[in-house]
């Protein structure tokens, strides 16, 4: 007889089938993968099956789609961390491009998380629907500066009452002006301009900016009221970057990281006002009831369709009580990073394949996608965190010292560098009383408000173009996609075996060098 049938009194009854247990769950996906269930492994401990293939190069493969959460797929599966040396806007726009994510961090005041999120919504936008603009009495030294703040080369002049386009100023006009107390309209070109009626779409824009030569063309209404913006250089852009991740409107997309403070609800409101895609809700402690409240009051008050991403936790225990408290998606991962010393100092984590696999075990029962957190050092990793069902990948390290993170390079013992530091390193914690002016408590002294250091800071080689890590991450993605006779992403995730291997298997797969 089936498990799902019942004898009563000689007939034979069909019975719902019993819901299986989280630990049921969880045995089933694991043996599927072949992974163990009785010791915690991570990446160089197991090794993808190659499987009967008919793909015939790795170039035949196009559909990377990672599934980010509720409504968004990224067409990269990558994802850059939320820390203070690795996303603002500048990584979020060359990762939009790509293809990937940015998630803006959380350690600014969230007005100016706002304003970084604002700027990706500005940066290749198809139609800008509210461009900046100036009063033609206002000085060159201010438009100067908004143009430098939201880094735009034009700003619109509007007159002030009637609120009409009387003319376009650049950058162009103004870099031999002396500044001091020189008005706009002194150096703008004048109406009338070349303009286009509301509604033009971007082909017919493509020929009226070809045919007149010019860079800019402002949208206007019946009344030559500022109703849009397009420009050459966004239109260049959709064109040279056909993989990026843009929303309706033609706009790259980004997400911007709330921490669980008391003043939530205002960070949320504000980051999504500015046009953040999606919310992370991130606490290096995910399995706690204060994420658990975090998750429901977001979703309460922004409805159930703002797509939120919540973490860290690393069991499936976890997982399952951040998906039944409504989030999206869920970030697994901790203590795998690079900058991380939560094994090291308070001794808690979960090796990473065993913590993604057993989340995505619990995850996929609700359709509900997991993204690895944390500890990807190279392609062999990446490919294997995706393989366990990770549906997509955040890094930081991978990042760490490209040209698109925040702060200065520096040149050291002969080479160029730059700085990559954990998010709970005493360097970081030291850097934000700095910047919070927060004293240290009364009678305390010295650094007594800091807490044990459960991160490192660490001078990273400067790596250049994030974009050339994205291709040979990507490249090295479709080659194992191949060698495993999966033509999408979603068929790697699901079909990809493992292997458990010895340290001296490890050794024998790394080139020789003796
Ligand atoms: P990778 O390995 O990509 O990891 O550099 C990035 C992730 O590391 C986490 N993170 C920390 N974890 N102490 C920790 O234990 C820290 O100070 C710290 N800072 C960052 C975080 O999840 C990030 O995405």
């Amino acid at each position: 007889m089936d498990d799902d049938t019942l004898q009563l009194d000689g007939k034979v009854l069909k019975v719902a089938p019993a819901e299986k247990t989280t630990q049921e769950l969880v045995k089933e996906y694991l043996s599927e993968k072949g992974l163990p269930l009785d010791i915690a492994v991570t990446f160089d401990d197991v090794i993808i099956l190659d499987q009967m293939s008919d793909i015939p190069s790795r170039s035949s493969i196009i559909d990377t789609r990672g599934h980010l959460c509720r409504g968004i797929y990224l067409n990269t599966p990558i994802v850059s961390a939320n820390m203070d040396t690795v996303t603002e806007s500048r990584m979020a726009i060359a990762l939009a491009r790509l293809g990937g994510l940015g998630f803006i961090h959380q350690f600014l005041p969230h007005e100016k998380r706002a304003e970084e999120v604002k700027k990706v919504k500005r940066a290749d936008s198809g139609v800008i629907e509210n461009p900046l603009t100036i009063s033609p009495a206002e000085t060159l030294t201010k438009a100067k500066q908004i143009m430098d703040q939201f880094q735009i080369s034009g700003l619109l002049v509007v007159d002030d009452t009637t609120k009409k386009l009387v003319g376009i100023l650049t950058s162009r006009d103004i870099r031999f002006e002396h500044m001091d107390d020189k008005r706009v309209v002194e150096a703008m070109t004048h109406s009338p301009l070349i303009t286009a009626p509301q509604g033009t779409n971007l082909d017919q824009a493509r020929v009226i900016l070809k045919k007149n030569k010019i860079e800019k063309l402002p949208l206007v209404d019946t009344e030559n009221r500022v109703v849009g913006l397009i420009t050459a250089k966004d239109l260049l852009k959709i064109e040279q970057y056909p993989k990026a991740l843009r929303d309706e409107k033609g706009r790259l997309m980004v997400g911007a990281t709330v921490g669980v403070s008391s003043n939530f609800i205002k960070e949320a409101e504000n980051l999504i006002s500015a046009g953040a895609d999606v919310l992370l809700v991130d606490t290096a402690r995910g399995f706690s009831t204060k994420l658990e409240e975090v998750i429901r009051k977001l979703k309460m008050t922004f409805g159930e369709e703002l797509p939120i991403i919540a973490g860290n936790v690393d069991t499936p225990e976890g997982a399952l009580m951040l998906i039944q408290a409504g989030a999206d998606a869920i970030k697994v991962g901790i203590g795998p990073g690079a900058v991380c010393k939560t094994r090291e100092g308070p001794g808690v984590g979960m090796p990473q394949i065993t913590a993604v696999s057993e989340c995505v075990a619990i995850a996929r029962k609700y359709g509900i996608p997991v993204m690895a957190d944390g500890g990807i050092r190279g392609g062999a990793h990446f490919c294997k965190i995706l393989a366990t069902g990770a549906s997509t990948v955040m890094m930081g390290y991978m990042f760490a010292g490209t040209e698109e993170t925040p702060g200065e390079p520096f040149y050291e013992d002969g080479d160029k560098w730059k700085i990559y530091r954990g998010s709970a390193s005493l360097e970081f914690q030291l850097s934000r009383m700095d910047r919070d002016d927060a004293s240290p408590p009364a009678g305390g002294g010295g650094i007594s408000g800091v807490r044990a250091p459960e991160g490192v800071p660490r001078r990273v080689h400067y790596k250049g173009e994030v974009a050339l890590v994205i291709h040979e991450l990507m490249s090295y993605l479709r080659s194992s996609m191949s060698y495993g006779g999966a033509w999408t992403l979603e068929d790697f995730r699901k079909k990809t075996k493992f292997r458990r291997q010895t340290a001296s298997g490890y050794e024998e797969g790394r080139p020789y060098s003796k």
